[in-house]
């Protein structure tokens, strides 16, 4: 359908990492062109916002480098408190008619000023023969986020020709790889959020980003054990050895994943009171976070429901002699959102 010159490369900017993604498609199936990740200093993402555009525009210029990306289009996603989608319910009407109607009635479904905001939507198409009224996917953009991101994409050169939003990357790389009959929940743990994404015959139906994260327990280990950044990091990722201190290490490890626990299943109990009918399958995780040691089985016995870390490459070719298979399956659950991004095509 769509010729590889019109894919972006895909390019999720987190408080941790930026990742980079790109892919061709050939068909109906993607194979993966290159990609990779470079670690950002502390503090220069925060909350969704560039605090510091330079460092990380320096990050994605040498990876393009690295990775020889000579593609100039690429898409990037926001997410958090500079976003909001909503589901609104209106009278079936036509585009134009539409677009009227949300632009002069959107204050009155977005707690934003919308002169500050990037509106869009998505007429869902949920009418049916006599019920004239269908759904509606709006998405408002805080426009200075936005615009700072373009900003500094664009003094290395870069053309952002998509804006995407976490939750929808995750639910497109999602629909590639799986059936679209599951009902499943997208769990993405980050750094500094989680985004659940809860998916119902192939549509959304719970979306919620929620301020917590692997960098929790990065904090807590810094805190226990009067560590740096760096010391605590390597300890929470097992890199440096736990010595005395592995008794203390768990018990920072569940009350965090306790807590995160909880938050899924305040998700997945609002999706159960609504679809009561159609109890979830599956629930997918993805992030830096979600390859805590033990997470997934924890999840399970707590939840009942199955729970699978996210490979959004398992149906991708590549080429081995380029990209090494283990790195491939490591670094697979961080990718989940860039290659979400990455399968777009691009609308310029
Ligand atoms: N095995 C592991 N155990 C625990 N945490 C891990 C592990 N591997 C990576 N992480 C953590 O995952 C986080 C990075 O994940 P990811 O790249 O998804 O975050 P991000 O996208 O930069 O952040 P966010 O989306 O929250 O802004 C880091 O905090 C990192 O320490
Ligand atoms: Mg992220």
């Amino acid at each position: 359908m769509f010729s590889s010159s019109q894919l972006v490369v895909g390019v999720d900017i987190g408080s941790h990492s930026v990742k980079v993604c790109q892919l061709k498609r050939a068909d109906k199936a993607y194979s993966i062109v290159t990609l990779g990740s470079a670690i950002l200093p502390e503090g220069a993402v925060d909350d969704g916002a560039l605090n510091d555009p330079e460092i990380v525009a320096s990050a994605i210029s040498s990876l393009f480098k690295n990775l020889k990306i000579k593609k100039k289009k690429v898409g990037f996603s926001i997410s958090g408190y500079s976003v909001i989608v909503k589901k609104v319910n209106l009278a079936v009407m036509g585009e134009k008619e539409m677009e009227d109607h949300i632009m002069t009635e959107a204050e009155q479904y977005i707690p934003f000023d919308i002169q500050d905001v990037y509106l869009d939507f998505q007429d869902l198409k949920t009418n049916k023969d006599g019920y004239e009224r269908t759904d509606v996917m709006l998405v408002a953009a805080k426009k200075d986020i936005v615009d700072d991101y373009l900003k500094m994409l664009e003094s290395i050169g870069l053309q952002a020709t998509i804006v995407d939003v976490d939750g929808f990357a995750l639910e497109n790389t999602y629909e590639y790889n799986f059936p679209k009959t599951e009902n499943v929940a997208l769990i993405d743990i980050g750094a500094s959020k989680m985004n659940i994404n809860i998916i119902s015959k192939g549509i959304s139906v719970v979306a919620r980003d929620i301020v917590v994260g692997s960098r929790q327990l990065t904090d807590r280990i810094m805190g226990q054990f009067d560590l740096d950044y760096e010391e605590a990091e390597a300890l929470k990722l097992g890199s440096a050895p736990a010595g005395d201190k592995k008794k203390e290490l768990q018990e920072i490890f569940r009350s965090v994943c306790t807590q995160w626990i909880l938050e899924i299943k305040k998700a997945i109990d609002l999706y159960h009171s609504n679809f009561s009918d159609a109890p979830l399958t599956k629930l997918v995780l993805s992030g830096g976070g979600s390859k805590v040691a033990g997470l997934a089985d924890f999840l399970t016995q707590e939840t009942g429901i199955e729970v699978e870390l996210f490979n959004p490459f398992a149906n991708m070719k590549f080429s081995k002699r380029k990209i090494d298979p283990d790195y491939l399956k490591n670094i697979g659950p961080e990718m989940a959102i860039a290659s979400g991004i990455a399968i777009r095509p691009s609308v310029i």
